[in-house]
Formats: structure tokens, C-alpha cells, sequence
């Protein structure tokens, strides 16, 4: 119990362990310019900017592993759920986040044009909302923009078929 990491460090070497799926994001970074569509282009930087997405969400699997109080949990003037103490939670991973509704720890937010519509109002106010929310004051289509990227971090599974194979779970067919 506790020690499947390191057991499971210890039964497959580094060669073979599994590593993530490709997505349309990630042959974006690595140089395929037209994996992403201009539109989540667009949201990619907004992600990076004026969303401020990139306070928290980092890395290859977009989360910085840390704890921060974005409000959720703040309902009537009072903490619904401490979290891990004042109302904070880990920020989670973005990876095949469109498959996974609904959002956040109390699954509270049904949509992902929910959840940017909450980061756009700059989170629920409490005494210890995170530092790097605040109002976004996006425009409708930079919100869908947004919503729009956060397709692009689906897993593209091969399938095959027929003789042929295809990639499945991108928002545009690859093959
Ligand atoms: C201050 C850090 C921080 C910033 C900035 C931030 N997030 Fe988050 N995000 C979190 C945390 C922490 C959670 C989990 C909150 C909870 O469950 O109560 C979360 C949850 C989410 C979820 C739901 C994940 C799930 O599996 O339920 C999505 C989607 C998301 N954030 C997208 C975004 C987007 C898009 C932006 C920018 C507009 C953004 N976040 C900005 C920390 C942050």
C-alpha cells in the first residue's frame, strides 16, 4: 500500500515506460504550425496571456502540481470545503479535458464555456482567492477561442481500420 509508484519505477525500466499520447497541441509545439486551427492559435495565446492560464497550468501535462484557492469551494460567505486547509485544491491536469465534464472537484461547472466564464468573472471572492485570478474581461469569441484549445489536449488514439488507420480524438481528422 503507498508504493505502487515505486514499485512500478522498478518492474519497467525508462525505455518502456508508457508515455503520453501525441496531441494536436503537442505537434503544434513540436513544429506542425498546421495542427492547430487559427482560431485555437488564438486561444493558445490567450491560454498564455490575457488568460493567464500559465499561472497554474504548466508543464507537459499543464498543471504546476500546486495548491491554490480559486473559489469553488467558497459558496454563502463561507468554505463549502477547506481543501487542504483554506479553500485550496491542486491544480489538476488539462490533458483529454473535453472528455471529462464536468469540472472541478465538486464537479459544480458543467461546461468548459462554464469554466472560462468563471475564470472570466476572476473566481469566486474570498479571503484566500489565489493572487493571479482576477477579472479577464475576455470578449465572447476570445472566450470560445479558449474553449478551442482546450479541445486540442485530447490524446490522438491510432485506430485501425479496414487497412487504414486513423487518429482519433483530435477536433480535425489528421489522416
Ligand atoms: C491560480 C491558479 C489557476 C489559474 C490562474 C487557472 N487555474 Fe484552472 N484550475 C486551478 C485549480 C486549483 C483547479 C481545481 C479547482 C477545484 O477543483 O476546485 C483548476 C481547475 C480547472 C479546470 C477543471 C479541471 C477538472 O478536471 O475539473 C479547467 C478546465 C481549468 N482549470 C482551466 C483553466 C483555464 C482555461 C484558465 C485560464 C483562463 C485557468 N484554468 C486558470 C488553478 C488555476
Amino acid at each position: 500500500m503507498g508504493c505502487w509508484r515505486t514499485r512500478s519505477r522498478a518492474r519497467w525500466p525508462a525505455s518502456s515506460a508508457p508515455s503520453s499520447p501525441a496531441t494536436l497541441h503537442s505537434k503544434f509545439i513540436k513544429g506542425d504550425r498546421a495542427a492547430l486551427s487559427a482560431e485555437q492559435q488564438a486561444g493558445r495565446a490567450l491560454f498564455r496571456g490575457k488568460g493567464n492560464c500559465v499561472a497554474c497550468h504548466v508543464g507537459p501535462n499543464f498543471t504546476d502540481e500546486r495548491l491554490h484557492n480559486t473559489g469553488i469551494a467558497w459558496r454563502d460567505g463561507r468554505l463549502a470545503d477547506p481543501g487542504a486547509g483554506r479553500g485550496d485544491f491542486k491544480t489538476p491536469t488539462l490533458r483529454e479535458i473535453d472528455r471529462t465534464a464536468p469540472y472541478m472537484h465538486d464537479g459544480s461547472l458543467a461546461t468548459l464555456e462554464d469554466v472560462v466564464e468563471y475564470y472570466d468573472c476572476g473566481g469566486n471572492r474570498n479571503p484566500g482567492l489565489d493572487g493571479e485570478l482576477h477579472p479577464l474581461h475576455l470578449t465572447p469569441a476570445e472566450k470560445r477561442s479558449i474553449v478551442e484549445f482546450l479541445g486540442c489536449l485530447n490524446g490522438l488514439v491510432q485506430r485501425y481500420s479496414a487497412g487504414r488507420h486513423y487518429f482519433l480524438g483530435g477536433s480535425s481528422p489528421l489522416l
